[in-house]
């Protein structure tokens, strides 16, 4: 049975499809919503230098992993994870460890298309000029009055699954890997025409300088956490997106040299943003840089509404986070369809169908958590923050720490060396070390400190 699974959903069309499909699924909302914000209140150029050691540390070894086991296994994660468990001889409760993946892709979908509802529903906020002139008071208030109607917070997440299930349905060829195909470059020159829009109108020097200069006294053993768990969520670790897009990668393809090459560009769409997001906020009196989840969504309005060209610059600055969104939330669907398919049998268009609806259905809760529910609190957070939390600072660093485990030490010699042919012997030690050592120390002290700090502190 398992044999006649493999490869069933197709594969990408080249190495760099795959490269593009995997860039797609890490450039988000957490490069440009969360990254610039997170940065903001941790002080800048401190918090960017630790950030960058863990994606290079942590999240490429990691990564590395995941795709390995994905294109081993060739199926969706569940089906990949426990194929090569059972050809590794290991013990079958590691099998688990696909089912984590399935759930948390579930989970943050659900939250994920509100938040992507949000940048839509702002391109048109940008466009219909509502923005020009637009002080602090109003840019809270236009912000806040999105969040208190359900109703169109619901369109908007409705329209965004809409576009999800619109490229899934089309399959791993001519749905993922043209979307990508076409939305990547878009994403990339629009990124650089906002790139020299801020070079040249807004404040870059302010920008540069505090991205990047180190200020050690600004780093806190917090801000050290937050850029692990940043990094892990950036380079969307520990879901199975990353494992499903490996099962569709070329076998010719050299995973360590593919996966350093997508960390680079998510680390590049990460500062560029940052450098866009903060020339421009320097550009304008009176805002601060750590305003938290608001700097996209409030400050950043204020700065477009006062600024010549703003109604444009602003309307394009919504549509790429947009994009980046959606080529993100397409890799939260594709393993669980892609599971779906292989256990149930079940049609593309069937499953595509079910689960968007399923994670559109439970998106609600996360829609009336910012209004008519916004009282409801699950261990002290609200819907859309529990998601939040449950997510991203539970079930992503066990998985991830899970993966790394099971391939250091777990998994059969023979199956890793097959699908790192050409990879030096010294690579191959240095990633060994981390994956057995340096990863498994550093995600345990992010999880039990993720949960110290948000109940304890
Ligand atoms: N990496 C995406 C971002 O930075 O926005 C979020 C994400 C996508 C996380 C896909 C996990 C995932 F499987």
């Amino acid at each position: 049975m398992a044999i006649q699974q493999k490869g069933m959903h197709g594969a990408w069309a080249s190495r760099w499809t795959f490269i593009m499909a995997a860039t797609g699924s890490a450039v988000g909302l957490g490069n440009m919503w969360k990254f610039p914000y997170v940065a903001g209140s941790n002080g800048g150029g401190a918090f960017v230098l630790v950030y960058l050691g863990c994606i290079l540390l942590i999240g490429v070894p990691v990564m590395m992993a995941e795709v390995l086991i994905g294109r081993q296994g060739r199926q969706s994660p569940v089906n990949s994870m426990r194929d090569v468990v059972n050809e590794s001889g290991a013990d079958s409760r590691w099998r688990h460890v696909g089912w984590v993946g399935v759930a948390a892709g579930m989970l943050i979908l659900s939250f994920y298309a509100v938040i992507a509802g949000w940048a839509l529903a702002y391109i048109f906020e940008a466009a219909s000029g509502d923005l020009v002139g637009i002080n602090g008071d109003t840019a809270g208030a236009i912000f806040g009055n999105l969040l208190a109607d359900p109703g169109r917070l619901i369109f908007w997440q409705s329209v965004f699954m809409l576009l999800c299930i619109g490229v899934v349905v089309g399959g791993v060829k001519k749905g993922l890997g043209v979307a990508v195909e076409i939305l990547m470059p878009l994403l990339f020159i629009m990124l650089l025409l906002l790139l020299g829009f801020s070079f040249f109108k807004g404040d870059f020097a302010a920008a540069w300088n505090f991205l990047f200069n180190f200020n050690v006294e600004l780093l806190t053993w917090r801000g050290v956490l937050e850029a692990m768990g940043q990094a892990f969520f950036t380079l969307s670790i520990g879901m199975g997106a990353i494992m499903a897009y490996g099962a569709y990668m070329p076998q010719n393809a050299n995973i360590g040299k593919t996966v350093l090459i997508v960390a680079f560009f998510d680390s590049l769409v990460a500062i560029v943003s940052g450098l866009i997001i903060f020339s421009i906020v320097f550009a304008t009196p009176g805002i601060e840089p750590s305003a938290g989840p608001g700097l996209m969504f409030i400050s950043l309005p204020i700065a477009f509404g006062g600024m010549p060209g703003g109604l444009l610059i602003g309307s394009a600055f919504f549509v790429l986070v947009s994009i980046a969104a959606w080529s993100s939330a397409i890799s939260l669907l594709e393993p669980c369809v892609a599971w779906l398919i292989e256990a149930k049998n079940m049609g593309r268009v069937q499953a595509n169908l079910l689960l968007a609806g399923f994670a559109w259905l439970l998106g609600l809760g996360s829609v009336l958590s910012f209004n008519v529910w916004s009282h409801i609190k699950l261990a002290g957070f609200t819907i859309f923050d529990f998601l939040d939390f449950l997510t991203a600072n539970i079930m992503l660093p066990l998985s991830g720490l899970l993966i790394a485990l099971f391939v250091g030490y777990a998994m059969k010699k023979e199956l890793i060396d097959t699908q790192m042919v050409g990879t030096s012997a010294r690579v191959m030690k240095l990633w060994q070390v981390t994956l057995r050592y340096i990863a498994p120390v550093a995600i345990s002290a992010v999880f039990v400190m993720g949960i110290v700090d948000k109940f304890f502190s």
